[in-house]
């Protein structure tokens, strides 16, 4: 035997010895050797194909460890639509599903029971893992839902899904769809390390799984244990006749499927269950609930899904979920535990929120050890005291609350909670305004906490966008009295930056390369940054397209705008009545609230300044006009944009409409335009049939935008 074949052959029996053991302790959790013999094996593959080229391969356990930074990820289009399932929170919404499926399904099965498989609904994000000749080639995220983005080297490194399977006909074009997460135990861990290391911490499970999974650079996924369950198949490739390749193989049942997806290799879920009519579906859903708390990772439901395939697809889909499968929600999650002490946080509007310090309590997967008590008179109707036993609630993203005191402490008078005279952070007064729920600062930038929360939302993503200018980060510029406005952020330097902590030269460079990139901005994204009260993104939009410069917005006579705004509405109301055509009313979508507060921010002398110095050339921020403004004539037409574009982003869409002066609304009427409809679109699609509107699909668009 020749000696490159015998290292050919040690090299593939490596591979395959440790793939085993990967499966046994990362899909079985049944390990055959210990990590040191692990390591051996795992090293011995490394060197072979560090010192031979020819050995290397994408498909081998080596490829586990991360690969060089991509510059950014490629788009990839879904063979079929990745989509989302109804979902029911009550049982009455499981009775009728259940219903209609027979319905559906005719006379024979009317009055039986349906086969369902019943998961539990794991809370992560949903990936898909392309397979050609048994090796893994592609895995990609569900993005919109018809275009993800190419996650690959990212998910090489997740130890659960398999980099090759047996070769036969059923893997030669396989897409396996299944759940990215983070065990609970493993989150914990996470944060912790991200907390030691000052690197930001995860809100819950899910963001860090898809904060992990969107990482640029490969090496660092690698190090982050993510796990995967595989719960379906994607639409098997078209074979030479026409056959999808999957039905080659015949599963006719979801249950086959997912006996034969583990059989391959893949983490399928152990708590799966065939499950006979609505019986056996309540059955599951109230097993499931009782063990909640033991599973290994989050779930926030139970999935039901017809098992016979050929009833599947005579089901078919509704808008963008399948007919044949449905969510069994749980209710949030609510646990107790004992209210240390109560503090006041201060926003970066001022408002001071009292916050319940608890004692630690796990809910829903997270630990929680802060809940909001909102405002004053919320804490006085649920009465909570330090020391009392008190239910705490977690949603989703939202942050935890206190929904009631189960039982109350010793409660000493000296202990009740007062809202403070003063603010705690910077000792200015604070008020409450007659009609207003909460209690604020007056401090406004000189209060430090308002100060570091108004410069978050300056160098935020949607906002100035400043890599690297992170909590952390911001937090100590701010209590080193190195930034007393967002102009500051513009007179940093290498030499003010070396001084912090964790702060290496490279990074450094990374966040002075952030802040020159933001200094060509444009007006929109500028008027955001400033973060004056009741002004988001949409707001920030309307003013940049009315007013078109910067100068022109300081110096409206916003009084004048708002008797000619009333004036034109009176206007309108006499013609609406007499049918005629209607006048355009300046700054639609903004309220006499917000326009008020406009104008009082930019008459601020304080605001004023920062402003001017953020334009000095000193600081060197250069505004692009909105070129909308001008643009905006007759000529400039009115879309509404609704369901998901083949191969654009709302955003992406709404930045080539506004680019040609043109507008984008959220609401269909009679003064549309043009409606731009792709996948999924709904009752937008219907009003602008229904007033005659025209539709146009993406291409439409292009083309449409292309002559103007
Ligand atoms: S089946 C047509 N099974 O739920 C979609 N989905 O709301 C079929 N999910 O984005 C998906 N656990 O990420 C299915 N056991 C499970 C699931 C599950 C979680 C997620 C999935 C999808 C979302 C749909």
């Amino acid at each position: 035997m020749g000696a490159a074949k015998q290292l050919r052959d040690r090299a593939a029996l490596l591979r395959q010895d440790l793939d085993h053991h990967n499966h046994r302790y990362y899909v079985l959790d049944d390990p055959e050797i210990d990590d040191v013999e692990y390591d051996r094996l795992f090293r011995e593959l490394v060197q072979m194909e560090q010192e031979h080229e020819d050995l290397r391969r994408t498909d081998s356990p080596t490829q586990r460890v991360g690969a060089a930074p991509l510059p950014a990820f490629a788009e990839v289009r879904h063979r079929a639509p990745m989509l989302s399932l109804a979902n029911a929170f009550a049982e009455d919404q499981v009775h009728a599903f259940d219903r209609r499926v027979r319905e559906a399904l005719g006379p024979a099965v009317l009055d039986g029971a349906v086969e369902y498989v019943a998961d539990p609904k794991f809370d992560g994000l949903a990936i898909s893992l392309a397979y050609r000749q048994g090796v893994f080639v592609q895995g990609a995220t569900r993005g919109d839902g018809a275009t993800g983005e190419d996650v690959t080297p990212n998910l090489r490194t997740v130890r659960s899904i398999p980099l090759r399977l047996p070769e036969g006909p059923d893997t030669e074009d396989l897409e396996v769809r299944g759940e990215i997460l983070f065990y609970k135990s493993d989150f914990e861990k996470l944060n912790a390390r991200q907390r030691q290391a000052g690197e930001k911490v995860f809100a819950n499970p899910r963001n860090a799984a898809a904060g992990s999974l969107r990482l640029l650079d490969s090496r660092i996924t690698a190090q982050r244990p993510l796990r995967f369950f595989a719960y379906g198949i994607g639409p098997a490739g078209i074979g030479p006749a026409g056959v999808g390749v999957a039905a080659k193989v015949h599963w006719q049942t979801h249950s086959e499927t997912l006996d034969r997806l583990a059989a391959l290799g893949f983490p399928v879920c152990a708590e799966r269950r065939i499950a006979k009519g609505l019986e056996g579906l309540l059955a599951f859903y109230r097993d499931i609930e009782t063990r909640r708390d033991q599973l290994p990772y989050a779930i926030d439901g139970v999935v039901y899904k017809v098992n016979r395939v050929d009833w599947q697809e005579k089901l078919g889909y509704v808008a963008r979920a399948p007919r044949f499968a449905m969510a069994h929600k749980y209710p949030a999650e609510e646990q107790m535990t004992e209210v240390l002490r109560i503090e006041i946080q201060v926003g970066r509007s001022g408002v001071l929120t009292p916050v319940a310090r608890l004692k630690p309590v796990a809910v829903g997967g997270v630990t929680v050890s802060n809940a909001t008590l909102h405002n004053e008179d919320e804490l006085r109707r649920k009465d909570v005291w330090p020391g009392d036993t008190v239910s705490v609630r977690r949603a989703g993203d939202v942050i935890p609350e206190v929904v009631a005191v189960r039982q109350k402490g010793a409660r000493r008078a000296a202990e009740r909670f007062c809202m403070p005279e003063q603010c705690p952070v910077c000792q200015s007064p604070v008020v409450r305004l007659p009609g207003e729920a909460a209690t604020r600062c007056t401090g406004g930038l000189y209060c430090r906490a308002q100060r570091k929360q108004a410069i978050l939302h300056f160098v935020g993503r949607r906002a100035m966008d400043i890599e690297g200018m992170g909590e952390k980060l911001v937090e100590q510029l701010v209590d080193r009295e190195m930034l007393a406005s967002p102009a500051d952020l513009y007179r940093l330097d290498q030499q003010a930056l070396a001084g912090l902590e964790r702060m290496a030269v490279k990074s450094a460079q990374n966040v002075l390369d952030g802040i020159q990139r933001s200094r060509s901005m444009d007006l929109a994204r500028f008027v955001f940054a400033l973060g004056m009260p009741g002004v988001g993104e949409e707001v920030a939009r309307i003013l940049a397209r009315h007013f078109g410069s910067l100068p022109a917005l300081l110096e409206a006579d916003w009084s004048a705008l708002a008797a000619r705004k009333e004036a034109l509405r009176k206007e309108n109301a006499k013609r609406k009545k007499n049918s005629q055509p209607l006048i355009e009313v300046p700054l639609e979508g903004i309220g006499p609230e917000i326009m008020d507060s406009v104008d009082k921010f930019v008459h601020q002398a304080h605001n004023r300044e920062v402003i001017a110095s953020l334009l000095d050339p000193a600081c060197g921020v250069a505004l692009r006009d909105s070129v909308a403004a001008k643009a905006v004539t007759k000529a400039s037409k009115t879309f509404v944009l609704t369901g998901i574009l083949p191969s654009m982003s709302r955003d992406e869409a709404r930045a080539l409409i506004e680019s040609l002066g043109h507008k984008v609304v959220g609401a269909v009427s009679k003064k549309t335009d043009y409606v731009v409809a792709g996948d999924e679109a709904g009752g937008k699609l219907e009003q602008a049939r229904a007033l005659g509107i025209a539709v146009l699909d993406q291409s439409g668009l292009t083309q449409l935008l292309g002559k103007h």
